[in-house]
């Protein structure tokens, strides 16, 4: 049928059969007219829902397992079937089945699948859909893509996560000191190794989140959940749910066959580990300023101007700060389309999987670009040691060192508070004078001093740094295999 074509109003079954065929379409027998293909477009999830192929594939494998197993394939029939979906798999790779799904303009891939193993399998094809809804599929193959994804994702942030740690025991060997900031005001004196370590934190519980999403995606099969009620032909759910890789069979169809919980926990792990990486790629775009001067990306990662010879511009960081942006608004969107549709499977859940394949997608490619962006950052650890001390970073340690003495927290603040105004008033650092004036001989009065006095666990004393990296260490060694 023509895509702009208004639908035919034929009381000739034999043409809306047609229709209904060209069309791609699994359904139409109850219908008197053919389907608008304007609104047949409008509903077509296929270019999302493509990325879903290979797991539709292995989801029908499954089925055919469970028709097996509830006695309704004859051997032959599995046989053919099997080798059909194997050659889908095949034409999956060498991008054939793209060219066949678009071609025929399905709704979804579930659909073009179908169709296509119907065309190699012949009459045994016929059966695959036997006792099973797109509902059970699209929960299943989404669960399977979800395991998937997030092994993908677990993986890259542990591996961004060892980059950190890695440059991190660099740094603790080099005793690089930094000024920490909060607002971006210079705030304290931290080790550089104690910054990277901080940094490699959030990708550590990015991972762990994907771990999670894992195994919940490997906890409950939905396949022969059918529509909703479950199916009176006698299926072999448990054997399905063992050759996919489930702890077993889900509990309630009414509730498998409209549940987005575990894709929608793997947008959020997704979204919530580059929402991580943007707070990395905005310290980096500042860092790489010539004003701040702390680091210079590489060639391979940044780009020029088309009219300022001399630019070089940290691009990778800047999308990868935006990705965050995409990515949970992709997840607000897809969480939103669930709100209020009541239970089972309603079209909207459709936008939600959609929703989440695209932000995964860019989430993960946003998590990889990241990764060799920083790769591609070099840092230049002499700058920062040399400013560490700017902006009276110390005056906490000499307000520490007068309470210690035994002053009150209010007096020593104000005390030193008096001494970091009158030293801003002459143009130069908080120095021994300052130390002598309060009474505190041997407080810390330079940057690496202040890293050297702090005490407690957590802090940027080298030898808490030293604790912390191994901590960061021994949890990545856990979170590195599935
Ligand atoms: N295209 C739909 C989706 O991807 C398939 C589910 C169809 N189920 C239904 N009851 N219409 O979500």
């Amino acid at each position: 049928m023509r895509r702009n074509a208004r639908p035919r109003r034929s009381p000739d079954r034999a043409v809306i059969d047609d229709d209904v065929e060209a069309a791609g379409l699994q359904w139409g027998g109850r219908f008197a007219e053919a389907p608008d293909p304007v609104l047949l477009a409008f509903g077509s999830s296929l270019n999302d829902d493509l990325f879903l192929a290979s797991f539709d594939v292995v989801c029908s494998r499954g089925h055919v397992r469970a028709l097996e197993g509830a006695g309704l394939l004859t051997g032959a029939a599995a046989d053919s079937l099997r080798s059909a979906l194997a050659t889908v798999a095949t034409e999956i790779d060498t991008g054939a089945f793209a060219a066949f799904a678009r071609a025929g303009a399905f709704e979804d891939v579930h659909g073009a699948i179908d169709a296509r193993v119907r065309e190699l399998a012949g009459e045994a094809g016929e059966s695959l859909h036997a006792g099973r809804s797109r509902n059970d599929q699209v929960a299943t193959t989404l669960a399977l893509y979800a395991r998937d994804r997030a092994d993908r994702g677990r993986a890259q942030c542990v591996q961004i996560a060892g980059t950190l740690s890695a440059r991190a025991r660099t740094a603790l060997a080099s005793g690089t000191v930094i000024a920490a900031t909060t607002h971006w005001q210079p705030a304290q004196p931290v080790l550089l190794a104690f910054w990277l370590d901080a940094a490699a934190q959030p990708f550590l519980r990015a991972a762990q989140r994907f771990a999670a999403v894992h195994a919940a995606a490997s906890a409950a099969c939905p396949l022969g959940s059918a529509a909703l009620a479950g199916s009176s032909l006698p299926l072999d759910r448990a054997a399905a749910a063992a050759e996919l890789g489930f702890a077993g069979p889900s509990r309630n169809a009414l509730d498998t066959v409209g549940d987005r919980d575990v894709a929608l926990d793997l947008l959020h792990a997704c979204a919530r580990a580059v929402a991580a990486a943007s707070r990395l790629c905005e310290e980096f775009v500042l860092w790489t300023t010539p004003a701040f001067g702390y680091a210079r990306l590489g060639d391979a990662a940044s780009t020029g101007s088309s009219l300022m010879p001399q630019k070089r511009n940290p691009d990778p960081f800047e999308l990868v700060r935006a990705a965050a942006a995409r990515v949970s608004g992709a997840y607000a969107g897809a969480l939103g389309c669930t709100i209020g549709i009541g239970l089972s499977y309603h079209r909207d859940l459709q936008e939600t999987k959609s929703l989440v394949i695209r932000g995964t997608e860019h989430g993960l490619a946003a998590l990889d670009a990241f990764s060799r962006a920083l790769d591609n950052l070099i840092l230049n650890e002499a700058a920062m040691d040399a400013r560490a001390a700017d902006g009276y970073t110390v005056a906490t340690d000499l307000a520490d060192a007068l309470i210690a003495a035994g002053t009150t927290a209010r007096a020593a603040h104000r005390a030193v508070g008096a001494r970091v105004l009158a030293a801003e008033r002459a143009n130069r650092p908080l120095d021994e004078s300052d130390v002598q004036a309060l009474g505190i001989p041997g407080a810390p009065i330079d940057a690496r001093a202040s890293v050297a006095a702090k005490r407690t666990s957590g802090s940027t004393s080298p030898a808490a740094v030293a604790a912390a990296i191994d901590a960061t260490d021994a949890d990545l060694g856990r979170l590195k295999a599935p």
